[in-house]
């Protein structure tokens, strides 16, 4: 690890910046000795239709988990991230489209946003959408995702984003566990100059998981000819040309639901994580301006896609309601060139970019002269998030792309917080390449040991916060029980993130990847039960075990361990067609990097699957084993070893 300290740019660059460290420590403090008083002033930066007189009301004590925040108040989230801008900045922009072909583009300003994004919501009501219904968005990265976003959060209907590169399948499951009966897509997507059939695998989906009653109504991207289901299936431009661009606010309560989107963990099929308006809103908003030490004027862009939550707070939500100019990207970083994204931020003068660290080592590959070819000149600030960032990737990306000059924001979130919790704040935390730093207000970290013993100063441990902030999710949607279990009752009383972390003498946090089974490849958060149950849904393959590994570029790769049914031969074609297979379960995010035909696995005498050591054989790392002769059948072991996949 790097111990390099890279302190506060001076200068210009200090004064211009919303805090420096004495501000941080002063304001930090304050948040935790008073957190309704200190989170009581932040949440008036919205406009509250009726405004709260209580604050915080959260638990954390099993059996009773609950987290509220504002409870009394009502607001409208849409309202806030466009109607209350129109008077004083109804013609800046808010969103800046680049399609994924460098030729097309689009400006739409506050007044045009709202504009369509009350159509969108009068077309939700005509097929009688209403509050608390759940609508599902599988949209590629265009500017209708934001609209469809906001026109539900304008009329109380909740909505699940379901990434564009997820299958059919995983998008039946999406919209069956959240009971959706209006889908929007699009007639295609587009990425890297290839086109994505969103619409046939809505109707494949819908073929699974429909009742029969749904409403599919389609944005038309590339106009190629798609399927078309008549009575069921909808164009959204006939639709909106049909409504009135008038659509009065929905009084929402600021508990009431604003999302759910679906997230990997240890167990099972993916959970809904749900959040709801008002606390949610306060935090992504808070967050945004000063964790990218955002100013009125900046062109900010973040490349996540609206599918994750980066995209829910940081492309979406916390821009608009800061009333930024948020630039949304429908491309990918290495098309047409391995320039693009260099290219896009002269081409609009971009001030704050945030990216992940698989990017930036994937572009790192490609050579200093794609970055060099370009200006860049307007950089101010970069950021990371996803997963940790080896300090090699830190450096080049702090002083390739940013020539030294912009700070790097190292932002450590969770689909499940809503908003970043520890990062550094630019003005005011001193950097350490590969270090999250220090916790945001009203966030406390504690690292404990595997007894839920609490370690002090300089140590490693799991990651646990031990109280709320307020855009931490709810619950799990139809199912807090699973909320508790996962998330409340490792180390009761604790939020636990599932995350190993170290902190150093400087109280600075290195987050040191998952202590679950939740692998985290490209960005993307994979349980591997998930790709189990994919692998084993083969009608050949008798058992599955997946571990992660490190890969050089995705951060962790794949790695199958798969026993096939008695009679079946393993192959080279074997594989191929496994990993189509879990493509198409899943989808091209969860493509097994390694599959190792395995005789047997690993298992204790009462059957369970000692992942530990799949684990170790897959790092290619045997010195630490463990006692093996416990194993039902310790012979497996070498046969594992000496056929294992990723020799050097
Ligand atoms: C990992 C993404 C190290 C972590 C916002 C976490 C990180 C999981 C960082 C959540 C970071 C995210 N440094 N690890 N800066 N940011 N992670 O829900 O393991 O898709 O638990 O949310 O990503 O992934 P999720």
């Amino acid at each position: 690890m790097s111990g390099k300290l890279y302190p506060v740019p001076a200068g210009e660059w200090r004064e211009r910046a919303w805090l420096d460290a004495k501000a941080y420590d002063a304001l930090y403090k304050r948040s935790i000795s008073d957190p309704q008083g200190f989170w009581g002033e932040i949440g008036r930066r919205l406009d509250w239709i009726k405004p709260y007189t209580r604050v915080k009301n959260t638990s954390f004590v099993p059996g009773d988990v609950s987290i509220k925040w504002y409870e009394d108040g009502t607001l409208n989230v849409a309202a806030n991230c466009i109607d209350r801008h129109l008077a004083t900045r109804g013609d800046q922009v808010a969103i800046i489209w680049e399609g994924d072909d460098p030729t097309q583009e689009e400006q739409i300003t506050y007044r045009q946003l709202h504009e369509r994004v009350c159509k969108f919501a009068n077309v939700l009501k005509a097929h009688g959408v209403k509050k608390g219904d759940r609508v599902t968005i599988y949209l590629p990265m265009i500017p209708e995702a934001a609209y469809a976003m906001l026109a539900c959060a304008r009329i109380g209907a909740i909505h699940s984003v379901v990434f564009g590169g997820f299958s059919p399948e995983a998008l039946a499951g999406r919209i069956e566990d959240a009971q959706s009966k209006f889908i929007i897509t699009a007639d295609e997507g587009v990425r890297g100059g290839k086109f994505i059939p969103l619409k046939k695998n809505t109707d494949d989906a819908l073929a699974k998981a429909g009742k029969g009653d749904e409403t599919v109504l389609v944005v038309r991207r590339t106009g190629r000819p798609v399927p078309w289901t008549a009575g069921r299936d909808l164009w959204a431009h006939e639709e909106t040309a049909r409504v009135s661009a008038d659509c009065p606010l929905a009084e929402i309560n600021a508990e009431d639901a604003l999302f759910i989107l679906y997230t990997s963990g240890s167990t099972g099929k993916p959970k809904g994580v749900l959040h709801t308006s008002g606390g949610y809103l306060t935090y992504a908003a808070l967050t945004h301006q000063y964790v990218f030490d955002y100013h009125d004027g900046d062109i900010y862009w973040c490349t996540a896609d609206v599918g994750w939550v980066t995209g829910h707070s940081y492309i979406v939500y916390g821009p608009l309601a800061n009333g930024a100019t948020t630039l949304m990207f429908e491309g990918v970083p290495n098309y047409p060139t391995m320039s693009r994204f260099w290219n896009v931020v002269d081409k609009w003068k971009v001030n704050i970019f945030y990216t992940a660290p698989t990017a930036i080592r994937a572009l790192m590959g490609a050579g200093d002269d794609f970055v060099k070819s370009s200006d860049r000149s307007s950089l101010r600030l970069l950021g990371s998030v996803g997963e940790p960032i080896n300090p090699e990737a830190w450096e080049w990306y702090h002083n390739v792309v940013g020539e030294g000059r912009s700070p790097i924001v190292d932002t450590w979130w969770q689909t499940e917080t809503g908003g970043i919790l520890i990062s550094p704040l630019p003005g005011a935390t001193a950097l350490k390449p590969g270090s999250a730093t220090l916790p945001f207000f009203g966030v406390q970290p504690e690292l404990v040991d595997d007894k839920g013993t609490v370690q002090s100063g300089a140590a490693t441990g799991n990651l646990v916060i031990l109280d709320s902030w307020p855009g931490q999710a709810r619950t799990i949607y139809g199912d807090h029980e699973r909320f508790v279990q996962t998330y409340f009752a490792t180390y009761p009383g604790t939020y636990f993130t599932g995350d190993g972390c170290r902190r150093d003498e400087d109280g600075y946090y290195w987050i040191t990847g998952r202590v679950d089974d939740v692998i985290n490849v490209s960005g993307h958060r994979l349980g591997t039960a998930e790709v189990e149950s994919a692998l084993v849904s083969h009608p050949k393959v008798a058992e599955a075990a997946v571990v992660g590994y490190p890969h050089n570029l995705k951060g962790q790769g794949i790695y199958c361990y798969v026993t096939l049914n008695a009679g079946e031969a393993w192959s080279p074609e074997m594989v191929k067609e496994l990993t189509a297979h879990v493509r198409k379960e899943i989808g091209p995010i969860a493509s097994p990097d390694l599959i190792q035909f395995a005789p047997g696995l690993p298992k204790t005498r009462s059957g369970k699957i000692m992942r530990r050591i799949l684990r170790k054989i897959a790092e290619d790392e045997y010195s630490n084993l463990g006692d093996i002769s416990t194993l039902a059948d310790p012979a497996v072991v070498q046969d594992l070893i000496d056929n294992r996949q990723n020799r050097r």
